[in-house]
């Protein structure tokens, strides 16, 4: 049987032949389907892209239906059990996990770039106190491109891996001095001594005490946290990474775009989303009217659905269990058992399971990171860390991909058909 589709378009009794490849079709062979010469030919019309595959992509598989994560091939719960996060920003970038002599190298790629400049601070002290962590996290990570011209030159092998280098060691730099900047705190200079959460545990947290000593389950947690986090194909920022960079800036532009896009409460704005809805039905007994709230359309609950997993969330399964980890060094909080009483009503709702809706990764997420400490508008701040690795590695592969141009969507237009210029006293 030939891998192709036979279509026929019934407006002019015409057959045409359009091949399937990896199991799809390529949208380009629509454009031979015409009504007449002036036709310009069929389109596809895909709104937030529901069925349409924008790339070819040898970085993350995700199987929905049954609940799948891989990088590269391997299972997210094997890595989340016996990797480490820096391993995996190796293994998502590189396409392999290292051997030994280069795992030290990359790790040693890695702390030395962690510093910024002096300058950053400046930038820093110019937002308010108040300023949201991720709007200056957008901007500080923008701001590196002014450091660094040579980034521009993205077609230099060399250049893309300091520049990947770069990002992947001072994002957790930047994320601190946000919090330290929000708190009024000094900031903490790296410790290049420490695991790559260590440090930045130590850059958010360390005060008076001449070194930092993390509590190595919270330092695992993280750790584990960050490798959930650091990949998830073709989601709203890998999308905006890949759109961004198909115009060829240098990578902190593009990166910070991609932090843009994760900022959304829809995207990694949702484990903030997710404390705020908790703190506001604030006792079990407002969950009933909450759940009713959102059967009618009033409310979102926040933390559950997902565009691809109908079933499951894989990293939903291990972060619970590091949640359980962090309680018993911290103590939980009274907003755990409002979610996990309202995770309990939702799973048994009819509405919830009608559409498949099950906890995702960030209706825990949140509620570690509350335990640690960590200010609730700084959550997206802490995915977009681990994420950095992903974002880079499905950069480096659009520009590599000699089937990638400049993402430019076609549209269908249904505005005013064309019409002269009315002058304003003639209008109305
Ligand atoms: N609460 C209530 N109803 C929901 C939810 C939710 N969280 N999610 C989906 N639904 C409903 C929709 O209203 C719709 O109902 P209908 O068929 O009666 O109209 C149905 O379920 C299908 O939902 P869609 O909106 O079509 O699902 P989509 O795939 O577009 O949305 C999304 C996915 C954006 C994640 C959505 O589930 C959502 O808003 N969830 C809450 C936000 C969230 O947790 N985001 C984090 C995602 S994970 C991540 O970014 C790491």
């Amino acid at each position: 049987m030939p891998d192709t589709l036979t279509v026929t378009d019934n407006r002019t009794g015409r057959t045409y032949e359009v091949p399937i490849e990896h199991g799809a079709i390529p949208a380009t062979a629509l454009r031979q389907i015409k009504t007449g010469d002036d036709d310009f030919g069929l389109m596809s019309y895909d709104p937030a892209f529901m069925n349409t595959a924008a790339c070819k992509s040898r970085v993350t598989y995700i199987d929905g239906d049954r609940g799948v994560l891989l990088y590269r091939g391997y299972p997210i719960e094997e890595l989340a059990e016996r990797s480490t996060f820096l391993e995996v920003a190796y293994l998502l970038i590189h396409s392999e996990l290292p051997d030994a002599a280069q795992q030290r190298e990359w790790e040693y790629d890695i702390r030395i770039h962690t510093m910024v400049h002096e300058n950053v601070k400046r930038f820093m002290s110019g937002f308010h106190h108040d300023a949201h962590p991720m709007a200056m996290l957008l901007s500080t990570v923008g701001a590196l491109a002014t450091f660094y011209p040579q980034a521009t030159n993205i077609k230099d092998a060399e250049q893309r891996r300091i520049s990947i280098w770069r990002l992947v060691a001072k994002m957790p730099t930047l994320a601190a001095m946000c919090y330290r900047h929000s708190m009024g705190f000094p900031y903490v200079l790296p410790d290049n001594d420490l695991t790559y959460v260590g440090n930045f545990l130590s850059m958010m947290f360390k005060m008076v005490e001449p070194r930092f000593h993390p509590a190595p389950e919270i330092e695992h947690a993280l750790d584990v946290l960050f490798i959930l986090h650091a990949d998830h194909e073709q989601n709203c920022s890998a999308n905006a990474m890949r759109a961004v960079g198909s115009s060829q800036p240098d990578p902190y532009s593009t990166t910070a775009a991609a932090i843009a896009a994760l900022y959304g409460p829809l995207h990694g704005g949702a484990n903030e989303a997710v404390l705020r809805m908790l703190e506001r039905i604030g006792s079990k007994d407002r969950i009933p009217p909450f759940i009713e709230g959102v059967k009618q359309g009033r409310e979102r609950l926040m933390g559950f659905g997902h565009r691809v997993y109908k079933n499951y969330d894989p990293r939903a399964k291990v972060i619970k269990r590091m949640a359980d980890q962090v309680f018993s060094v911290t103590g939980t909080t009274p907003l755990l058992d409002i979610a996990l009483e309202l995770e309990k009503i939702a799973l048994e709702d009819e509405y919830f399971v009608a559409r498949k809706l099950y906890p995702n990764v960030d209706f825990y997420s949140g509620l570690i990171y509350q335990a640690l400490k960590i200010p609730t508008d700084m959550f997206p701040v802490l995915f977009a860390i681990p994420r950095t690795a992903g974002w880079l590695s499905q950069w480096e592969e659009m520009l590599l991909d000699q089937e990638q141009k400049i993402a430019r969507p076609r549209q269908l237009y249904l505005g005013a058909p064309r019409r002269g210029y009315v002058p304003v006293e003639r209008r109305g």
